[in-house]
């Protein structure tokens, strides 16, 4: 019987990927591919479940940008711009999965609802933070001073242009990195599952003293994040 539910499951990921015509499931060693190198991981798509729930934190309008750094086949660019953004962007750096995204994008641009979607191939250390993003995913794509690059990056669009950035980052190896910044309040943090981030006001960011925390219990939303 306990059997039965992730059959289920499964068989119902396989006709909503046959659906939309999706090719995202399958896991790629990243040494298999052209990108290989320390700080990178391997891809792995992130759960379809965890659009819903980056949903629920906040609404999202028609002035929101989303970017996934390391967007692999493109399942969170998918289903991200299944939602009203104005703009969603995926980076990766592996051509052969990047070509991937493109088909599975353009198979389906006319049905999804944001129509401004950008899909780009290079490293993240080369991509520029657009100065409009309000939503960051990372699924653990890298780590090391990449990681911390990237996030320089973020804070330096976010000085410039002062806004509202949630990142949500799924199994967030960097998390402390993360906690480190002055600018961001952590909303959530379960080491196994999701880390969600908020930048703070411009005035509070000066303060040295740590970021407010606030943790949740098991019965968080996003506890399936990434599952
Ligand atoms: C765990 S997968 C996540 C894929 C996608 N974001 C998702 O959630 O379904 C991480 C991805 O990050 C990409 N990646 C790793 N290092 C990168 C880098 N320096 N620049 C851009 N993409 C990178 C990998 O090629 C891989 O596709």
């Amino acid at each position: 019987m306990r059997l039965i539910a992730p059959i289920r499951r499964t068989i119902a990921r396989f006709m909503f990927e046959c659906r939309y015509g999706l090719d995202t499931s399958n896991s790629v060693e990243l040494a298999s591919l052209d990108s290989a190198a320390d700080e990178h991981k391997n891809y792995i798509p992130s759960s379809w479940g965890t659009m819903r729930r980056i949903a629920q934190l906040r609404p999202i309008g028609t002035d929101d940008v989303f970017v996934d750094f390391g967007s692999g086949k493109g399942r969170m660019v998918f289903l991200a711009a299944q939602h009203p953004f104005k703009r969603v962007v995926g980076v990766e750096i592996s051509r052969v999965l990047h070509e991937i995204a493109e088909a599975n994008v353009s198979r389906n641009r006319p049905r999804l609802r944001c129509k401004d979607i950008q899909l780009v191939c290079e490293d993240v250390l080369r991509f520029s933070v657009p100065d409009d993003m309000t939503f960051g995913y990372f699924f653990n794509p890298f780590t090391g001073e990449t990681f911390k690059r990237v996030v320089e990056k973020i804070r330096a669009s976010w000085q410039a242009h002062p806004r509202q950035i949630t990142i949500v980052y799924t199994n967030p190896i960097m998390h402390e990195h993360l906690a480190r910044q002055h600018w961001l309040r952590v909303l959530e943090h379960d080491p196994t599952c999701v880390g969600i981030y908020e930048t703070v006001g411009l005035q509070e960011s000066s303060v040295t003293h740590p970021p407010r925390r606030i943790l949740r219990g098991a019965d968080s939303p996003t506890r399936e994040l990434g599952s």
